[in-house]
């Protein structure tokens, strides 16, 4: 009797039973939320979560943990719907040969939604991947926390957010977001090193627009309140607008390819063999006169290996170009004022965009080039009351604080308290150079002479020759990099069409380069 009621259980199965049973779970698992949910993600223009996994990884590279893991709550009738893996497909892999972990949460689970079980996955990777220094990727599709399982799954955020704080600056973290992402759960994305989304199909905001509508009144769609071209252009809080998922994991890829596996690593160093380095487009690029714009994204390309320039967050603040790039297959990172747009101003935003992309190479020994061309910081009651002083004070302790090695190079104007915040040699760069039109000052040379000889030219018979005079005066004196030079503080005054080359070898010569902060708990951004 006793044998009989026992047959069923697994403990009896046989060895080729057993392998069997294994396959099927296996292949249970492959099938998410099931067929009709992966045809309406299908519908959507979405890729699966496994499908984003295998574009992501090289192939056959993917080791899954956890794939059998069931949410254990009962409330709701969640006792009778379990799936294995509990909405998120969570693993390591390889990305050109190097290690990555990664979480891809399954929208075809109760719309992704985020447990106890399925934070307690991702925390297991997060957790893996400190301890053994490569980078976590999130591709983030998620409906929020488990609604049925209420606290735990709010104490499962939390878990994570907490592991994304310690994990900052220890190894890159990026969040890839390609489905909704709302409330409380976009804390995750912002706290990693970079933020993409993808056109049309994901959102983030911390309320809706229903909330939005009953709070302020305003009419806003997905889209316009938390899309892709939204958060690329208006918060900045999204670093790429990716056309499709596609495009989207392209992206990761690119990045991944400029940084280090983690802060005690390099990054990768392609082979190169130094040749013919002069680059004579480069001489042509500043227009004659200099209030002229011009792209900084041309000298960029001059100076950097052919079509190595990746732009971070290049639809937000403009006025200011960051990205990486290779000299002569070493990763840099760069950071140009931007004369083509507000005259390559410095102002809230694009201190504080240059301030966070500083701060993520130096984290992981990223060397910086900083190219200079910036009349100041933007004037404005707009600015000033929205702390252009302590925005603008994150730009100035970002690059104080870089322990990487640092070239500055002056392309044109360096005016004001913009030279000294641009890497100058005063707040710990290692090498500055200037192009022979570089015009280094306190300020314009008009607002300067109406300044200084203010009294001189009320006391003329003719002030506007007299200010012409003067300007003509201080231009000569002053708007030229000699002075800085006589000084020290320009290291070089350079052809244009040799910055390649002075660059490839200020950075070889800075490559073993050891600074050290002083010793300190941490230091007290203005944040
Ligand atoms: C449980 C959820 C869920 C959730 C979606 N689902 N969100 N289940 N908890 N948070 C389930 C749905 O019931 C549905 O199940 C399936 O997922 C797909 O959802 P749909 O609504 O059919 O999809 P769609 O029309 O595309 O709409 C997606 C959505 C919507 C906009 C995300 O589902 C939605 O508004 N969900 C709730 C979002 C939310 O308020 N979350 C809590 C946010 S607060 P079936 O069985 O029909 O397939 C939060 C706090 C985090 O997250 C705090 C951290 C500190």
């Amino acid at each position: 009797m006793a044998q009989k009621k026992n047959q069923g259980a697994h403990h009896l199965l046989n060895y080729e039973e057993k392998r069997a049973l294994l396959e099927a779970k296996n292949q249970e698992a492959l099938k998410g939320g099931g067929e009709q949910r992966i045809k309406k993600q299908h519908e959507k223009g979405k890729l699966t979560a496994r499908e984003r996994v295998d574009l992501l990884l090289d192939e056959s590279s993917f080791q899954e943990i956890g794939k059998f893991v069931k949410h254990r709550a009962t409330e709701f009738g969640l006792d009778k719907e379990r799936y294995l893996g509990d909405g998120v497909v969570t693993g390591y892999g390889t990305v050109a040969g190097r290690l990555v972990y990664l979480f891809s949460q399954d929208f075809t689970v109760f719309g992704g939604s985020l447990s106890e079980a399925h934070a307690e996955k991702i925390v297991k990777i997060m957790d893996l991947a400190m301890k053994n220094g490569a980078p976590i990727i999130g591709l983030n599709d998620s409906g929020g926390a488990r609604i049925q399982e209420g606290v735990v799954s709010l104490g499962g955020y939390a878990d994570i957010f907490y592991r994304n704080t310690l994990a900052s600056g220890v190894v890159p973290q990026i969040s890839a977001v390609m489905g909704p992402c709302a409330g409380g759960a976009v804390y995750s994305p912002a706290i990693t090193d970079f933020i993409l989304m993808v056109q049309e199909t994901s959102y983030m905001f911390v309320t809706g627009p229903n909330v939005v509508k009953t709070v302020t009144h305003e009419n806003v769609t997905l889209e316009e309140l938390g899309g892709a071209d939204t958060h690329s252009s208006k918060s900045g809080v999204t670093h790429f607008s990716c056309t499709n998922e596609v495009e989207c994991i392209n992206q990761i890829k690119k990045l991944l390819s400029y940084i280090p596996q983690n802060c005690e690593d390099e990054p990768p160093h392609l082979a190169y063999n130094i040749d013919d380095e002069v680059r004579p487009q480069l001489d042509k690029i500043i227009p004659e006169n200099s209030q002229t714009p011009y792209d900084m994204r041309e000298v960029i390309d001059g100076i950097v290996d052919l079509d190595s320039f990746l732009e971070v967050h290049k639809n937000f603040a403009e006025n200011i170009v960051v990205g990486f790039a290779r000299i002569a297959g070493r990763s840099i990172g760069i950071v140009g004022n931007q004369p083509a747009f507000l005259a390559g101003v410095l102002d809230i935003n694009s201190s504080v965009k240059a301030a966070r992309f500083v701060r993520f190479c130096d984290s992981f020994n990223v060397p910086l080039l900083v190219l200079v061309d910036v009349p100041g910081f933007m004037p404005g009651t707009d600015q000033e009351w929205n702390a252009i002083i302590s925005n603008g004070a994150k730009l100035l302790y970002s690059f104080c604080e870089a322990t990487v090695p640092r070239i500055t190079v002056i392309i044109r104007k360096a005016y004001g308290g913009a030279y000294d915040v641009m890497n100058s040699k005063h707040i710990g760069a290692d090498l500055n150079f200037a192009w022979p039109a570089a015009e280094i000052a306190v300020m314009g040379a008009k607002g300067a002479s109406e300044i200084i000889f203010k009294k001189e030219i009320a006391e003329s018979k003719d002030p506007v020759a007299k200010l012409s005079e003067k300007v003509d005066e201080y231009t000569e004196k002053f708007t030229n990099p000699y002075l800085a030079a006589n000084r020290g503080y320009i290291d070089e005054v350079i052809l244009p069409e040799n910055t390649r080359l002075k660059l490839i070898r200020g950075f070889d010569m800075l490559q073993n380069k050891i600074d050290k902060l002083p010793r300190k708990k941490h230091g007290n951004i203005p944040l």
